[in-house]
């Protein structure tokens, strides 16, 4: 089955041609960022323009590429939550008009489900159930995932996202729009150990995060250097913080696989492209013999390919939608 997919949650207009949900037959992602970076963050009323206008032309280049017209697909699949509700509403019209002209089917997809999908691309092998870290700009959730379309939230963040802690902690440092990736690369020359950064004691839930008080812990630091006119240690700031996002996430991950039994752990969105939270989580995975997957570099980030493959899933479990389908800027994993 082949199914043309197609997202536009947030910065990036992207759209996939995907085979059984498995194999990626073409993939093309217009990202925005550049108009962004101008803003220090996305600006949603520009994403939305950006998408009307890039939309058409992206479609047609992921159906050049994948050298087919559209009787040669079977299904339309879109993001239609959680994300910027204008953008979503470009990709969800879209998709409609595509599935009212043509008559294929409709099929809805979360954006983090779609996320977590990105690694059946990769990993053929890998099958649910198994515990998933998705960790984006918006997000940062601990997902059982019992099946395909069957998840449960185990725990989340309170406040900030990681991501979202990332970004705002390099643009502190004169680091331009996403600086998750900058931090990350300026971290390798730092020193972990150089700063001691508040970790979270939270009540109740033991497998939630917060990251707002570390963020603003970091922001107060870098205040202090300047007002006092000594050179910031970017590298150990970034260093020092990373280690204590990535601990933070892993203590929780590991807790929750230990109490509920899970010996598959993977993650999922845009900080798993993280170099640290990789290494760490592969080397306490072998520690215990447990399996441990990430995604490729290329499919970290929001593209169409994730929304392909999640979207056949969805498709099996009988999950398509008609032209009532609406976007939604907020939506529980568990219950697309
Ligand atoms: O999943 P994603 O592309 O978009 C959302 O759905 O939010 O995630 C984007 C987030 C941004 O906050 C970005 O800074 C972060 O992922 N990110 C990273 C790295 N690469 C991207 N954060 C830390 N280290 C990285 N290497
Ligand atoms: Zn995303």
């Amino acid at each position: 089955m082949r199914i043309l997919s197609i997202e536009s949650s947030c910065d990036e207009t992207a759209a996939a041609v995907i085979e059984d949900g498995r194999r990626i037959i073409s993939s093309v992602v217009a990202t925005q960022v550049e108009e962004h970076k101008l803003y220090g963050g996305v600006v949603p009323e520009i994403a939305s323009r950006r998408h009307c206008e890039s939309i058409n032309g992206v479609i047609n280049e992921t159906l050049a590429q994948a050298q087919m017209s559209l009787d040669m697909i079977d299904a339309i699949g879109v993001t239609y939550a959680p994300g910027l509700i204008g953008a979503l509403l470009v990709g969800v019209n879209f998709a409609k008009g595509l599935s009212l002209s043509t008559g294929l089917p409709l099929i809805p997809v979360h954006h983090l489900r779609g996320h977590i999908a990105a690694n059946y691309l990769a990993h053929q092998e890998l099958e649910p159930p198994f515990l998933c870290l998705v960790v984006s700009g918006g997000h940062s959730h601990i997902v059982e995932v019992r099946d395909y379309t069957d998840m449960k939230v185990i725990g989340k963040t309170r406040d900030d996202a990681a991501g979202e802690a990332f970004d705002k902690a390099a643009r502190s440092m004169g680091m331009p729009y996403p600086g998750g990736i900058h931090l990350d690369k300026a971290a390798q020359s730092g020193d972990p150990d150089a700063f001691r950064f508040p970790r979270p004691k939270l009540s109740g839930n033991p497998y939630d995060f917060s990251f707002s008080g570390l963020k603003t812990a970091v922001i107060n630091q870098i205040h202090n250097a300047t007002q006092r006119g000594e050179q910031l240690p970017v590298n150990d700031i970034c260093a020092s913080f990373r280690k204590t996002v990535v601990e933070s996430l892993l203590t929780n991950f590991l807790a929750a696989s230990e109490e509920l039994g899970y010996n598959k752990l993977v993650l999922a969105g845009g900080v798993s492209a993280n170099s640290l939270l990789r290494e760490r989580t592969q080397q306490e995975c072998d520690k215990r013999g447990y399996k441990c997957y990430y995604p490729p570099l290329s499919l970290c980030g929001d593209n169409g390919a994730m929304i392909g493959s999640q979207a056949y899933y969805e498709y099996k479990a009988g999950n398509t939608a008609d032209m009532t389908l609406n976007a939604a800027a907020t939506m529980n994993i568990a219950s697309q």
